[in-house]
This record gives structure tokens, sequence and C-alpha cells, in this order.
């Protein structure tokens, strides 16, 4: 019994328990009025018994006036009973409720307003000790509601006061009605807390149970168990909040692995791909001081060899280093708004001759309608069409090289496109060919390089906000593309 079902919303903790609280009063109390109406029915329409307003009124009142009857009537003063004029007022208000009243000094009769005998008498005083409730005995006339008060009088002598009320059917009746109704209450009064507690444990204590299960697995260090949001709004907002922080440890606890990777990777695949130039540098070294090279232009070819090998080891240690800083979001970038066809114009002018010289012709293609801006940062960006640039060179095996620097545009973004028609790249190797330390068989056996040109250029455009892929036919080409967000003009350079 979902209390959150029958609303149909989400309950607030606050609201369960003031509802529940509410419920267990109030919804026993309907019970019991309900009963008593229907047991009013029954014995009315079936027993024939006219339970009515003034029959339980009247046993009420009976009873109220047994009860206070000690304070109000005889405690002050016992010796009033023994006068004329209050023996009378008691008598005609008793009349009223059809009650008789007996005085007692030791065990004479004093006053009485009926017949009774001593067996009676004797019974009456037998019942003193009965309450409220079951307070009636058996004289020869019919069944009595009883009250028996002691006395005490100034001569100090004791007695009692018997008040007795005859028990009609209706009475009767009335006082089963009592029972009844007291009876109804307090077993409804049981279910409805078992009930509520059930429902509390429901809504409340299961999924703090679940909490508690899921908070055990993760400090065991399993951050797969996923905490589902149930039970009532604070909870599912405790659920949310747990949530969110599994996600967070599991999220910095992938990242600390990757970086732990990374490392790993980094280590050794500096040492795989320096150990070669490394070991060439150590061969010539050796070569000069054994005397291999015994003329000065040996030495000197030596030299240049030995030159042109430490070159590659420092800008190999260079991509790496430049690498692992952009893994670890260490360099800060400078973005600028910048004109888009002004800046790549200027990097055609700055890369053409070097490309003239190995016969490669570089083609700029502007399918801009109009001036376009983007927030670049130009240093690094220089570095990503560097290093594309960089591969078409090298990997160019056509006498007539060619390289297409392309803009185009869509409504968001500006898409630039380098494309040669270099050796291409193997289909199988071109999902792979932005990881790092990734190269391509054919140009691992042939072609110095790293491997991280690309997955620089690429963590560099996703900084930019932009994305970078590639398309390629092998023997005919390569095409890499840059798409990057568009800004208005009127846009401030943030
Ligand atoms: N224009 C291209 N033509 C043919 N193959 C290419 C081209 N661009 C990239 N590749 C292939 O993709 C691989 C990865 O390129 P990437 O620039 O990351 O590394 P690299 O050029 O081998 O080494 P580095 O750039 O670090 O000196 C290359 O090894 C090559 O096989
Ligand atoms: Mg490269």
């Amino acid at each position: 019994m979902y209390i959150s079902n029958f609303t149909g919303e989400l309950m607030s903790l606050k609201k369960r328990l003031i509802l529940q609280n509410a419920a267990i009063v109030a919804i026993p109390f309907l019970i019991a009025i309900i009963a008593s109406f229907v047991f009013i029915f029954i014995s009315s329409y079936i027993f024939k018994v006219d339970l009515n307003y003034d029959s339980i009124k009247k046993l009420t009142d009976l009873q109220y006036e047994f009860f206070t009857a000690d304070d109000n009537l005889l405690k002050g003063n016992p010796e009033r009973l023994l006068q004329k004029d209050f023996q009378q007022y008691l008598s005609e208000r008793l009349n009223k409720l059809n009650a008789y009243i007996v005085v007692l000094k030791k065990y004479d009769v004093v006053f009485s307003t009926k017949s009774i005998n001593p067996i009676e008498i004797e019974k009456c005083l037998e019942a003193k000790k009965k309450n409220l409730l079951n307070n009636s005995v058996k004289l020869n006339d019919g069944p009595y509601i009883v009250k028996v008060i002691p006395l005490i009088y100034s001569d100090g002598s004791d007695g009692w006061t018997i008040l007795l009320a005859p028990v009609d059917k209706e009475t009767s009746a009335s006082k089963k009605l009592l029972y009844f109704s007291m009876g109804v209450f307090f077993v409804s009064f049981l279910i409805i807390n078992v009930l509520v507690s059930i429902n509390s444990s429901k809504a409340i204590l299961a999924p703090l149970k679940k909490l508690q299960r899921a908070a055990g697995e993760i400090s065991l260090g399993n951050l797969d168990y996923e905490v589902i949001e149930d039970g009532d709004q604070e909870i599912r907002e405790l659920c949310k909040s747990f949530e969110q922080m599994r996600l967070k440890l599991k999220e910095s606890v992938y990242t600390q692995m990757k970086y732990d990777d990374n490392r790993k990777m980094l280590v050794s695949s500096i040492s795989h791909d320096l150990k070669t130039p490394i070991t060439s540098i150590k061969g010539y070294v050796e070569g000069i001081l054994d005397g291999v090279a015994n003329t000065p232009e040996k030495v000197e070819k030596y030299l240049r060899t030995i030159h042109s090998k430490a070159v590659q080891v420092d800008s190999m240690i260079d991509d790496l280093l430049l690498y692992s800083k952009l893994d670890l979001k260490q360099i800060p970038f400078n973005f600028e708004k910048t004109d888009v066809v002004k800046y790549f114009e200027y990097c055609i002018m700055e890369n053409e001759p070097e490309l003239e010289k190995h016969n490669i012709k570089l083609e700029f293609q502007n399918n801009l309608v109009k001036e376009t801006y983007a927030m670049i940062d130009r240093e690094r960006l220089r570095r990503v069409i560097t290093n594309i640039i960089d591969n078409s060179k090298k990997y160019m095996n056509k006498s007539e090289g060619k390289i297409q620097i392309i803009l185009r545009e869509t409504s968001t973004t500006v898409i630039i496109e380098i494309s040669d028609n270099g050796a291409g790249i193997p289909k199988e190797a071109l999902p792979h060919i932005f990881s790092r330390f990734y190269r391509a068989d054919t140009a691992r056996s042939k072609i110095k390089g790293s491997g991280l040109g690309l997955a620089i250029a690429k963590h560099i455009v996703e900084e930019h906000g932009g994305l970078i892929w590639a398309r390629s036919i092998e023997n005919e080409g390569t095409s890499i593309m840059i798409s990057l967000k568009k800004i208005q003009e009127s846009e401030d350079c943030k």
C-alpha cells in the first residue's frame, strides 16, 4: 500500500510522515464510527432493539452521573444524605435517569428509593470493586448497573451509598455497542499501524538498504554497481547524488587508469622509437673513434649523419612531450578570432617553397562566400596543418605531387580539406591513423616517424571544439578534413 501510488505523484518524506500519523488515528476512528452504525442497524432491524441516540445518551449520562457521584454528592458531607430535603433532591435527580439510591450506615438502610433485601445489598457491596465498564449486578428483579461509594459519618461509623440503575434491553445493547466500538477502534488501530509500518519500510527502509548495499559495493571497489532511484522524493534525491558520486568516482578512476596506461605506453614507445636513431648515432661515433672514417670527407659524412639522427631524436622527443602534455591537458590554448581565409593563405605562403623543392604543387581553393571567422589558436593549428602537409610530403609516391587546401562551409562550421595524390592509406589502417604511435606497416618500414603527428593534430582540433577525419584511397591519395565552429562577425572574441 504505497501512499505515493494513491496520489500519483512523488511524495516527500515530511508529507508521508504527516499523512501516516494522521492515518493512524483517523482511519481507525472512521472504521469504528462505520462499524457502530452497522451495529446500530443490525440491532434495530434484526434484533429489534431500538438503539437510538436517546438510549445511548441515557447510558452515557448514567455512567457519567455514577462516575462523578463521589465528588458531586457525597464526599463533602455524608450527613447530608440523612437530611430529608437532600434525599428528596436526590430521588428526583435519579428518577430522571430511572436510577435508585440506597444509603447504608454500617449495614442498616437509612435511606432507599428501592426496596432491597440484605442478600441483594451484599451482592451490591461485592460488586464495589468492579470498574466503570463492568459494573453490573444481578438482583432479584433483573440486572442493574451498580456504583458503590464508601462513606464515613461524623460519628466515625462507616457506611455505603449504592446507586442502582436497571439494565434494560437498550442499555445492555448500548453497552455492547460501546464495547464493540472500542474493540473495533483498537483492532483497526493495530492493523493500520502494521500496514503503515510496512508501507514506511517499503518506501523508506528498502531504498536505504539498497543504498547501503551500493555503498558497500563501492567501498569494495565495484564501481559498476548502479543505484536505482526509488522511494520518496528525498530518498530519490539521495540516490541521485549517490549515483552522480559513483559516476564521478568511476570517471576519475578511469582517467587515472588511462593516464597510467599512457605513461606506460609512452615509456615503451620512447625506448623503442629512440633506440633506432641512437643505435646508429652510436655506430657512427664508434666508426669515427675506431678510425673507420679515415678521410676528412668520410668523417664529415659520418658527422652529418650523426647530426641528422640527433635532429630526428630531438623532434621525436618534442613530439612526445607535446603529445603527453596535450593528453594531460597541460597546454594552455590561446584562442583568437581569426579570418579563416587569410589564415590559410598565410599557411600556404609559408609551406609553398619547401614543397616546391620536392616537386609538390600546393593549390588553394576557397569556396567560402564571405569572410568567415573561427576561434583559433594560430600557433597550435599551424602545427596541425604542418603535420598533415608533412605527411602528404612524406608519403608522396608520385613524381608530380599535388596538395590541395579546400575551404568549404556548412551553416555552423567551416570545413578545411587537405588532400594529396600520394600513396594513400590501406582501408584497414584508416580507422587507426589518429591513434598515438600508430603507423601503417608500409610507412613503418620505409619512412621515419613516430606515429604521433595525427594524434597530436586530433588533440589540438578537439581542443578547438572541432572534428578531424580522413578519407583515402590506396595509391590515389588521402584527404584529411577538419571542421571548426564558425563565429559571426559580431561575436566577441572569447
Ligand atoms: N597523407 C598520407 N598519405 C599516406 N599515408 C598517410 C598520410 N597521412 C598519414 N598516413 C598514415 O598514417 C600514419 C600515421 O600518421 P602520423 O602523422 O600520425 O604518423 P607518422 O607520420 O608515421 O609519424 P610522425 O608524424 O609522428 O612523424 C602514418 O604512419 C601513415 O601510415
Ligand atoms: Mg606524420
